[in-house]
């Protein structure tokens, strides 16, 4: 197709399309639209299904009459609508964060410009024609032309929106030839470049929908509490399309009871007494009724407003706080294409997770979903499609500098205008939406300031937002006066403090973006959560991200699953593994950062205050008494010992309470541990009664640890000038002098070593420490080598050799030096006191511990420690200490891009069992340990979980200490409290070998 250039055209974005309007699916008069899927309706038709399709590699290779029903397009292949034809596997995957996948041109896009031609027919009765028939796309990325019968009827953009066309001048009754021609790259491309895979085609519902001549055409309902609500007021405004009409309303309550009903034409009021107010801890919905005889239509009222006073957001009047998470419209096999089912699993798990708000980065969700977020309960934010982060890469050009490139550029004014109206004008009715963002990392100028002006004017009953607006970029003074919440992403919780402490900053804190959730992590959740319960200026935030974004691999010949990301397609460019970064796995199974999550965000939190226990909500309209009761476990010494259960005191939201122990401490000595887990009172949509909403564990009595008494008995000692050799009774030990280890452990006659024992300062690197670990690499700690400046056996009653240790790696000085004192029992005991100078010019180390490779059969494992699952020192909220049962094969972690997994933190003890035998570990500190399949190296070295091989053997890391996760993936650096950083450390811990019973 020549001379058509209309992707390229920044002054005409659309052509054909209906103004912007409210999303509501009409109905026939007689049918019963409340709370009816959309398919019911005898007005709407959907268009999808199976279409014909041809993709082009550039617009001049698209056939001229492609459109014209009479085209053959024998060459046309079957593409199911909605999808994006990368996951039907045409064109190319491509995952890119930042940068533009074209050369930065704009409006211009490259010719060579993969163009899909769609053609599909549907049937027409006479009773659909005679008033006005719409077609409607939700989602088509990117840029798109559409003919009917061969007549043009327009063209529209912005992926993420609506377009609707009035298609009836062209529609015959019978059989009606729909084409489409969806261009990959268009000017639009310059406003998504959102950090994802780039997907095309027409991936949302194509449909008609059949109104009258003279229909309602669009809506607004707003609502307010009033007189410190027990009253409320719903104000609905209506325009019409062929002339004005009149309508009758009626209200029906949230049981579905009218509440009342009456006449108007344009606007009308409706007050209500004690209304039952919306949030997303009682969603409750009236049901608004508009019949005009002819239709009727349908819209959910949720009664709640939202306002700022001084530093505080209060819904309804009542202090807020978002536990929210940023969700992508995200799958491995349908891509950008998400159905119904596929939301509603999202959000179960999020509610099964404590999440209470999403936001829709970077885009506007299908309407549906918006309505799914106000019939389950979910705080929005809904942003425009707007992203403009690739100006930051043009040459020269940075985050201080060409931020504002589009921002600043006047011809893209009306084209972020345009977004922002889409965004909000097509979801103003939905109580779900909180606030407004008008989009993501795009600098900020002038065409930032005049679409939030506009929102700010349009619509005054809810709060706008714009995380870029603090990029100061070209020379502009940003007026953020539009802007009601100060919002940012990723600081650390001591800038928010900062901020706060500053009065002249008077607007909400809101942390849009934080605890990238990338790999193993995030690692700050709890820390961040301390900030957000501290201090009433912040609104709360959204962890990054709700899924991990990956593409369907099919599976290896063992039956493993494969996710591919950045690269994988052989693209350019691309962003690797940084698409994999949420709590969920691609295909929605839990990562344990999003269990440690729940936690951090469970209704109630409780703390020992010494006599009795203090009670605190986290909710902000229930009492978490009418929610949850309790189980109790009492804990001596990690085992439980007694359990019982009960009912919570009556907890008002934001409120505390005291609750007495639920039983007398035990006599015995020992450490003493009270958990409470909460339950589930009464079942909702997604929980059930009786599950667990998270849990709490109350240190009632701690208790020092005694190192074993060491068995008496003479050893036999063998020295030469390579090895000391040690055995008793029951076995023989080598140690190595050269390694200041040991290289062969018999014991009861057989060697228990699958390969000599080494001090071990390395990890496999996780994704929070990809910036750490080029320093790390930098100091040597991956290659590190150990030179025993010293090694003798000592005199005296017992058995003990010490070892002068230095680390240091090829090119560098030592990092780190050590005393070992390695002594022995009768029994084969073997107790190491270690002390450890660190240089503190070298970053902090990841780890510090033993490694031992044990052969095949040590697979029964038992500890007493932070479990059941992965626990690090600054992640650990979804484990507790107890004493935990399972298996090494079962302490694998399957991250898609493999890494450190699997460590338990605050261990005491440790038995790690084969048939005749079982090493077993304790320590007079707390240690941490990981027992694992997968040696840290074929960790390290992976690019995919399923390039790894099981081994046989066991890798068995007892670790004075593993250094906090974090979540430097993209938030802030470790805090040094979490981090191997002590210049001086020490480290006792004692292990052997005993048989099994
Ligand atoms: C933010 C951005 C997100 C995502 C994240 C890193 O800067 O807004 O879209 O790229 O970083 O995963």
């Amino acid at each position: 197709m020549k001379h058509c250039h209309e992707f390229e055209d920044w002054a005409r974005p659309h052509e054909g399309t209906q103004p912007n309007r409210a999303y509501y699916i009409p109905f026939a008069p007689e049918q019963d639209p409340v709370q009816a899927p959309r398919e019911t309706s005898d007005r709407f038709v959907l268009l999808n299904g199976t279409w014909q399709m041809k993709l082009y590699d550039s617009i001049s290779a698209v056939p001229e009459d492609f459109y014209q029903p009479e085209f053959a397009g024998l060459d046309f292949m079957e593409m199911p609508v909605p999808s994006c034809w990368q996951t039907q596997g045409l064109d190319q995957n491509q995952y890119s964060n930042v940068r533009y996948p074209i050369p930065y041109d704009p409006p211009f896009v490259p010719h060579q410009n993969p163009c899909g031609a769609y053609r599909t027919r549907f049937t027409v009765e006479q009773a659909m024609l005679g008033g006005r028939v719409y077609l409607n796309f939700e989602g088509v990325d990117n840029f798109f032309y559409v003919w009917l019968n061969g007549h043009r009827v327009g063209y529209s953009q912005v992926s993420h929106s609506t377009s609707e066309f009035d298609i009836t001048p062209y529609l015959t009754e019978g059989e009606n030839l729909l084409a489409v021609l969806v261009l990959k790259w268009s000017v639009g491309t310059y406003l998504e470049c959102q950090d994802k895979f780039r997907m095309s085609g027409i991936f949302r519902d194509v449909y008609l929908l059949a109104r009258p001549e003279r229909h309602i055409r669009d809506f607004g309902v707003r609502t307010w509490g009033c007189e410190d609500y027990t009253r409320a007021v719903i104000q609905v405004g209506v325009a019409w399309s062929g002339g004005e009409g009149e309508l009758e309303w009626e209200l029906l309550d949230p049981q579905g009871s009218p509440v009342c009903r009456g006449r108007a034409a344009g606007e009308f009021t409706i007050h209500l007494e004690q209304p039952r107010f919306w949030t997303a801890e009682t969603p409750h919905l009236y049901q608004l009724l508009l019949r005009t005889g002819q239709e009727v239509i349908c819209q959910p009222v949720g009664v709640r407003d939202i306002t700022v006073k001084g530093r505080q957001v209060l819904l309804n009047g009542r202090p807020l706080r978002l536990k929210g998470v940023n969700r992508h419209d995200s799958d491995p096999v349908t891509g950008f294409t998400i159905s119904y089912q596929q939301a509603l699993k999202d959000l179960a798990l999020m509610k099964q997770h404590n999440v209470n708000a999403i936001r829709s980065s970077h885009y506007p969700n299908a309407p549906w979903f918006v309505q799914m977020c106000e019939r389950y309960g979910f705080y929005l934010i809904d942003e425009a499609d707007v992203e403009c982060h690739g100006v930051t890469e043009v040459f020269g050009g940075g985050d201080e500098t060409t931020f504002g490139l589009i921002a600043q550029q006047k011809e893209f004014a009306p084209l972020i205008l345009d977004r922002v109206q889409r965004c909000i004008i097509r979801d103003k009715n939905s109580p779900a939406v909180l606030i407004w963002s008008l989009g993501n990392e795009s600098g900020y100028g002038p065409g930032f300031e005049e679409a939030g002006r506009w929102g700010r004017d349009y619509d005054p009953t809810r709060l706008m937002h714009y995380e870029g607006s603090w990029h100061q970029t070209g020379g502009h003074v940003n007026d953020t006066s539009m802007l009601d919440l100060y919002s940012r992403m990723y600081n650390e919780p001591d800038f928010v403090r900062q901020w706060l402490e500053n009065p002249a900053n008077t607007k909400p804190f809101l942390l849009v973006e934080y605890c990238h959730a990338m790999g193993n992590g995030p690692g700050d959740l709890e820390d961040y959560e301390t900030l957000f319960l501290e201090q009433p200026g912040i609104l709360g935030g959204f962890v990054w991200e709700w899924c991990d974004h990956a593409i369907d691999g099919g599976t290896t010949a063992d039956g493993r699953r494969k996710f591919l990301y950045g690269g994988d397609s052989g693209e350019f460019p691309h962003d690797i593994n940084f698409c994999v970064d949420g709590l969920v796995s691609p295909d929605r199974i839990p990562h344990t950062g999003l269990k440690e999550l729940k936690n951090v965000w469970r209704p109630v939190r409780a703390r020992w205050l010494g006599d009795d226990i203090e009670l605190r909500s986290t909710l902000d309209f229930v009492d978490v008494s009418q929610l949850a009761e309790y189980r109790w476990e009492l804990q001596l010494d990690g085992v439980v010992v007694e359990r019982g259960e009960g009912t919570l005191p009556a907890l008002p939201p934001r409120g505390t309470a005291r609750m007495a122990l639920p039983c007398p401490l035990p006599h015995q000595p020992g450490r003493v541990d009270l958990r409470l887990i909460y339950l589930a009172r009464t079942g909702s949509d997604f929980v059930q009664a009786g599950e667990e909403l998270g849990f709490d564990q109350l240190t009632l009595r701690q208790a020092q640890r005694q190192a074993p008494a060491p068995k008496p008995g003479r050893l036999t000692v063998e020295e030469t000038d390579a090895e000391i050799r040690v055995s008793g009774e029951t076995f023989a030990y080598v140690l190595d002098r050269f390694t200041g280890c040991f290289k062969s452990l018999v014991w009861n006659g057989a060697q228990r070593l699958a390969g000599p024992m080494g001090f071990n300062v390395w990890r496999a690197p996780t994704d929070n420490d990809r910036k750490i670990r080029r320093v790390w690499e930098q100091a040597g700690y991956d290659r590190a080598q150990v030179r025993v400046a010293g090694c003798q056996v000592l005199e005296g009653e017992e058995t003990a050799i010490r070892c002068e240790l230095v680390f240091a790696a090829s090119i560098r000085q030592p990092f780190l030096r050590c005393t070992a004192l390695w002594r022995l029992d009768a029994a084969g005991t073997i107790t190491l006191e270690l002390d450890g100078v660190r240089d503190e010019a070298f970053p902090f180390l990841p780890r510090f511990g033993l490694r031992i490779k044990l052969p095949a059969g040590f697979e029964q494992l038992d500890y007493t420690g932070y479990g059941p699952q992965e626990s690090y020192l600054d992640k650990k909220n979804a484990c507790w200490f107890g004493r935990f049962t399972g298996t090494v094969s079962g302490e694998y972690v399957d991250y898609i891009k493999p890494q450190e997994h699997g460590s338990h933190m605050g261990c005491q003890q440790l038995r790690l069992s084969c048939a005749d035998a079982a090493l077993w570990a304790a320590g007079q500190q707390p240690f941490s340990f990981r027992a694992s399949h997968y040696p840290q190296e074929a960790l390290a070295a992976a690019a995919h979980n399923f390039e790894l091989q099981k081994s046989d053997q066991v890798e068995l890391c007892l670790d004075y200490k593993n250094s906090g996760i974090g979540s430097n993936s993209c938030g802030p650096v470790l805090a040094d409290r979490y981090a191997l950083i002590e210049p001086r450390f020490h480290m006792q811990l004692s292990f052997g070998f005993t048989s099994v019973d």
